[in-house]
């Protein structure tokens, strides 16, 4: 019923070429979808972000995705909160069912918004006070560096005018405190338990996700699974989301958030040196949803591979990976680390 995980070096698959067709996938052979696309949000004035004539991403992916598909199978779609709904609505109209939108939560977004206040006075030709100077610093830490590389400097301005001054620190945007991922399902064949048998897909793994009670926590329910809670459709956690929270009147107890509740924070530029993808995933992140819609041995897809997290993952928790990166660069960088992660199963498995 299920795919024996390839032992070889041979268990991932990548491709540098678009992903529109999924060319080289059979129909009815992919085991689960787990993804990153762009959100034609223009996120760092990336071209590959940037909407044109067309949606981004092409909704007909969703109908390739939905092709290669088990029937049954699930998928993960992350997406933004200011255009999911149009993704959902792509995902739907090519056939797909909704399941949930999962919300991975994190502290340290970064608000898109302008300086109102100067914008005030610049509408009505005053000059702005400059207060001082700060250094604009983009990209990541080249070749193990010390320091960012430093892109210019820029003046700290201050609004003169009233009206500016009224406005000062207002804004057009809040801090984005999560991605949403959208949980998706292609149809099965029959009732749950049959398609399992015909397909080995159309269930999420549960039991391998489980999330392990906070140390003195009061465990719901007569019989508390050992384990712990099941994994629930908000992902987070990081030191400082303890303070968030707090904030919301959620009670935890005062424990190492990151080992329990899993999840980490968006990667800075500088975590790995050589990987300067702007949008990348935690590892951890994407190793958690490997193993919620897979099972050992299986295969998973990603059509936006970028910097090849997910299958990163994939190699980590021994699953088989087919990944599709357009453009070179992100792609001889997702190929060191997938080729690295699964050097380190196979010594893993004393392969
Ligand atoms: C949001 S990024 C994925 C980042 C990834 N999750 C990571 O951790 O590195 C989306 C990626 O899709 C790629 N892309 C855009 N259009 C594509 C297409 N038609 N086929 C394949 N890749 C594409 C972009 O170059 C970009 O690297």
């Amino acid at each position: 019923m299920l795919q024996e995980i390839n032992e070889t070096s041979n268990s991932y698959k990548i491709y540098n070429k678009s992903c529109m067709g999924l060319e080289g996938i059979e129909d009815n052979s992919i085991d689960a979808l787990i993804t990153d696309p762009p959100y034609g949000i223009s996120v760092f004035n990336e071209t590959w972000d940037k909407p044109q004539e067309q949606e981004i991403p092409n909704p007909k992916i969703w109908g390739d995705c939905l092709r290669v598909l088990k029937p049954g199978a699930f998928g993960l779609v992350f997406s933004f909160p200011r255009v999911m709904h149009r993704v959902m609505w792509h995902l739907e109209e090519q056939g797909f069912i909704i399941k949930d939108v999962f919300s991975w939560v994190y502290f340290n977004g970064m608000p898109k918004t302008r300086n109102i206040g100067v914008d005030l006075d610049k509408a009505q030709n005053v000059k702005s006070e400059v207060v001082g100077t700060y250094k604009y610093v983009q990209g990541y830490k080249k070749n193990g560096a010390e320091t960012y590389k430093v892109q210019q400097e820029k003046p700290i301005l201050e609004p003169s005018s009233e009206l500016g001054k009224k406005y000062k620190g207002a804004g057009t945007n809040v801090k984005p405190f999560y991605e949403p991922i959208i949980l998706v399902q292609k149809r099965p064949e029959g009732s749950t338990a049959e398609n399992i048998i015909k397909h080995g897909v159309g269930v999420l793994n549960l039991e391998a996700t489980r999330i392990p009670y906070l140390d003195g926590e009061t465990k719901v329910g007569h019989n508390p699974h050992p384990l712990g809670r099941v994994a629930g459709n908000i992902l987070t956690a990081d030191e400082l989301e303890k303070e968030y929270f707090k904030y919301f009147g959620v009670q935890l107890a005062d424990v190492e958030l990151t080992e329990k509740f899993i999840f980490k924070s968006k990667v800075r530029q500088n975590a790995e040196n050589f990987n300067n993808h702007p949008t990348k995933k935690p590892v951890r992140l994407m190793e958690h949803l490997v193993k919620l819609l897979s099972w050992e041995g299986q295969t998973v897809l990603d059509p936006f591979m970028g910097s090849g997290s997910t299958g990163v993952a994939c190699m980590t928790q021994n699953r088989n990976f087919v990944g599709y990166e357009l453009e070179e660069k992100f792609f001889d960088i997702a190929q060191k680390r997938i080729g690295e992660a699964e050097k380190d199963r196979l010594e893993r498995l004393d392969f």
